[in-house]
């Protein structure tokens, strides 16, 4: 029950959990001849920390370029889907709900807020202050995985579903099927969807804004090292792997991964299992898809959405599209 100006926790990710299926990862993900993790193991608390450091780089342009479309655009947002909760999946700080929430409270229509998020300690923060800013606001933070707890949202009419950041991006083009297709099949014909999503643009921007001057991308691309020496007790050095970040046309995608620059084998004691890196030698931590609008557009509709609205696209770096269900 919602007490008024409380927040409801719900936890789907226990840290057993979080545990074994950190472990599965590795295991899949360290064992093979090509080396990769998912990022979402970017995000303990040290990890949040810093991807908000990064959001206020100079180098870094999928904030502002989304924030400044949310600002021109979350009233005609909230007009088109009448919706009275907001659900956002990833929200982080939550930094720019609060610009969708302002519309949709002048919209009179604001009745609550569910955010999904594997950092705990920063949804279950930032849930808090928005009971304080909002009165009357329910708030739910739900602590879980957006790729598999998707049903684990709480159901509620008329929802405004928010994936915001680019997030869309770091999934792999079969991720991303199964995502949009899931979570079609989790709307009603009466709820929205607004997705926002980097654009393809001038390589030399967007490498700088994965590889910035002052090194906190870097920073957080390493801390993913500290996560598995403290989750696995793996004992990885992260000063012996440089921080890189590349543009791969082929696939229109940044790639940031962690290079060795020795040989060196990695000892994970938790499940007694070591890793052997040769000096050189990569482990991709994130691919961020840069989008042509045509492309996200059809998977849109292909993974059964009716385009509402897409904004920016065609004349700035990101876009943000508002779809429906189609029914
Ligand atoms: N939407 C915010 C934050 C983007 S950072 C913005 O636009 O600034 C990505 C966010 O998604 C982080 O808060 C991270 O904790 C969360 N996240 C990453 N993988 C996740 C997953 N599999 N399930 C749920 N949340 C995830
Ligand atoms: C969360 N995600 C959309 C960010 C991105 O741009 O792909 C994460 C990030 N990685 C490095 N910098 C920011």
């Amino acid at each position: 029950m919602h007490e008024p100006n409380s927040v409801e926790v719900h936890t789907h990710l226990t840290s057993d959990e979080i545990q074994r299926s950190l472990e599965e990862d590795v295991r899949k993900g360290l064992l093979g001849p090509v080396k990769s993790l998912p990022p979402t193991w970017f995000y303990d608390d040290e990890g949040s920390r810093l991807f908000e450091e990064i959001t206020e780089l100079d180098e870094y342009y999928p904030t502002r370029a989304e924030r400044a479309l949310l600002k021109n655009h979350a009233r005609e947002i909230a007009q088109a889907s009448q919706a009275t909760t907001l659900v956002e999946l990833g929200p982080g700080s939550c930094a720019k709900s609060r610009i969708l929430l302002d519309a949709m409270r002048h919209n009179n229509a604001l009745e609550r807020y569910i955010a999904m998020d594997v950092s705990e300690e920063m949804i279950v923060t930032s849930a808090h202050e928005l009971t304080a800013e909002y009165s009357g606001l329910k708030v739910t933070a739900v602590v879980g995985d957006f790729r598999r707890h998707l049903q684990y949202i709480p159901p509620v009419d008329r929802q405004l579903i928010a994936f915001l950041g680019g997030t869309i991006g770091n999934f792999t083009p079969l991720q991303r099927e199964k995502f949009l297709f899931d979570l079609n099949c989790s709307m009603d014909a009466s709820d929205y969807l607004l997705i926002g999503a980097d654009l393809a643009k001038d390589p030399k921007l967007m490498v700088s804004a994965y590889d910035d001057a002052s090194g906190v991308t870097a920073r957080f691309n390493k801390n993913l090292l500290n996560v598995l020496n403290s989750r696995l007790s793996a004992d990885f050095d992260p000063d012996l792997f440089d921080h890189v970040a590349i543009w791969t046309p082929r696939d229109s995608r940044i790639e940031m991964r962690l290079r060795s620059r020795v040989d060196q084998s990695i000892h994970f004691a938790t499940i007694n299992l070591t890793v052997a890196f040769v000096a050189g030698e990569e482990l991709l931590t994130e691919i961020s898809t840069k989008f042509n609008p045509h492309q996200l557009e059809s998977e849109l509709r292909e993974s059964g959405f009716v385009l509402d609205k897409v904004f920016g696209a065609y004349e700035g770096e990101f876009l943000l599209a508002l779809a429906h269900p189609h029914c």
